[in-house]
């Protein structure tokens, strides 16, 4: 197991370029399953869970060429004959469940393991499978595997509300609605970007889709889709990070390229309120981090509002702020393991429901700690580099999963931070 031994303190200053987005991929390469012949995907990060991914997609006989010099993926899936997503592989990566949708749509039956549990406490899947039973699928759940097929061997057009809104249930009805026969409305839809790319992939495959990028999607069931060529999006939870991290030390002064600033939602409005100078276009943001930190709450909530996925990475940065803030995660309550690691390094953190109540600024030092899951490891990097001397942070095959070259990045403009193999027993 690798581990990452970082010396602080380190401004960032440079420019990093920005990474294609991991969970806007994703469905996107379940969606190629639905095409008549190859799909290729551009701006594909070189990630732990898209390699995962691609595993899962070549066991049903899909052919998957992964051009990583070029971050280009092209998928075939003509050879399709095993409808299978074994919990070898689902176990690894929770987002392998699309296949349900995209198996149910194209052939008409699946077998795809239950994702099981999760890092930070318990994600249900119970509005994937309303969803597609809505669009007529008998569905049994077996032996931790879900079993589904359709009585005609096609999906028929049906009516669903999610509540909550769920982007991963909105993507699975997608993907099996895309081909039913007639009409489907899916409400209360999820408005992310990573939706909105997956129905404008889909709609460039020739499906038909109305409302896109609303809460109400209506899906005109095709025969058939066709290959297509599409560019995945920028990352814009790694756009985010990098945003926070820089603003961590008051010498930081960062642009970072090849992001789409469009698709930062409420952060960027808000973010503007703790940073310095702040300069933006269609996909640069320059930032010239603030003398000093003001405290600053947030809450979690849908697109638009302020992401789940960088409300540990802003916990971190308002260790530095002065005053008192809170951090409050409506999506996920139990989003927190971060807490126990930021305090050995010297942060000031209670953890009250699903609230953390931060006061700083505390001075930071190094120390050796680790991390449950993908974005609160990424804290603790953030962490360590605003810290006082050397720290470790282990179990770094999280950070593997979602964050493309990340210590070539961040060295690159000034970190200082070393791969190491990591003595730790599992
Ligand atoms: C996706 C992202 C994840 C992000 C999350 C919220 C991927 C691969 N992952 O996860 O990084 O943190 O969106 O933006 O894209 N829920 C149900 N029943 C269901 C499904 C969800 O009750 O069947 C609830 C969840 O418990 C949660 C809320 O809905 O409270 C939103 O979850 P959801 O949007 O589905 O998250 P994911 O798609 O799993």
């Amino acid at each position: 197991m690798d581990k990452f031994i970082i010396e602080g303190k380190t401004p960032l200053q440079g420019t990093i370029p920005i990474s294609g987005s991991k969970n806007a991929a994703l469905p996107l390469m379940a969606a190629a399953l639905l095409s008549e012949n190859a799909v290729t995907l551009s701006n594909i990060p070189r990630l732990k869970d898209i390699f995962t991914f691609n595993n899962v997609l070549r066991v049903t006989g899909a052919r998957v060429d992964f051009h990583e010099n070029t971050n280009t993926l092209t998928i075939d899936p003509t050879n399709v004959h095993f409808l299978e997503a074994p919990y070898d592989l689902v176990r690894k990566m929770r987002a392998s469940f699309y296949m349900l949708g995209a198996l149910l749509g194209k052939y008409g039956e699946a077998k795809v393991s239950l994702p099981g549990g999760c890092a930070w406490g318990p994600r249900p899947v119970d509005l994937h499978i309303e969803g597609l039973k809505a669009l007529g699928a008998k569905i049994r759940i077996e032996n931790g595997y879900v079993y589904a097929n359709t009585p005609n061997g096609r999906l028929i057009g049906g009516n669903i509300t999610l509540n909550p809104s769920s982007v991963g249930a909105t993507v699975n009805i997608l993907l099996g609605a895309v081909l039913a026969k007639g009409t489907s409305v899916i409400k209360n839809a999820a408005m992310e970007p990573d939706v909105v790319s997956l129905c404008n992939f889909l709609i460039e495959m020739g499906a038909e889709i109305k409302g896109v990028g609303t809460s109400e999607l209506t899906i005109n069931g095709v025969k058939e889709l066709r290959g297509s060529t599409f560019r995945n999006s920028p990352d814009r939870i790694e756009t985010g990070t990098w945003m926070i991290a820089a603003n961590m030390h008051p010498e930081s002064k960062i642009k970072l390229t090849n992001c789409n600033t469009k698709e930062l939602g409420m952060f960027y409005k808000i973010f503007s309120s703790v940073t310095g100078e702040m300069e933006i276009t269609d996909d640069t943001i320059s930032i010239q981090a603030p003398e000093s930190i003001p405290a600053y709450s947030i809450t979690t909530e849908i697109y638009p509002g302020f992401p789940t996925d960088l409300q540990a990475q802003w916990a971190t940065m308002m260790t530095q702020a002065d005053g008192k803030s809170t951090v409050t995660d409506t999506i996920y309550n139990d989003r927190f393991s971060y807490i126990p690691e930021l305090t050995r390094l010297g942060a000031n953190i209670e953890f009250k429901q699903n609230r953390a109540i931060i006061r700083g600024a505390t001075p930071l030092t190094g120390a050796s700690v680790m991390s449950t899951d993908l974005r609160a490891s990424v804290s603790l990097v953030m962490a360590a580099m605003a810290a006082e001397g050397q720290s470790e942070v282990l179990r770094i095959y999280h950070l593997d999963r979602g964050y493309e070259q990340m210590e070539q990045k961040l060295n690159a403009v000034g970190a200082r931070i070393t791969r190491a193999l990591s003595e730790e027993n599992y």
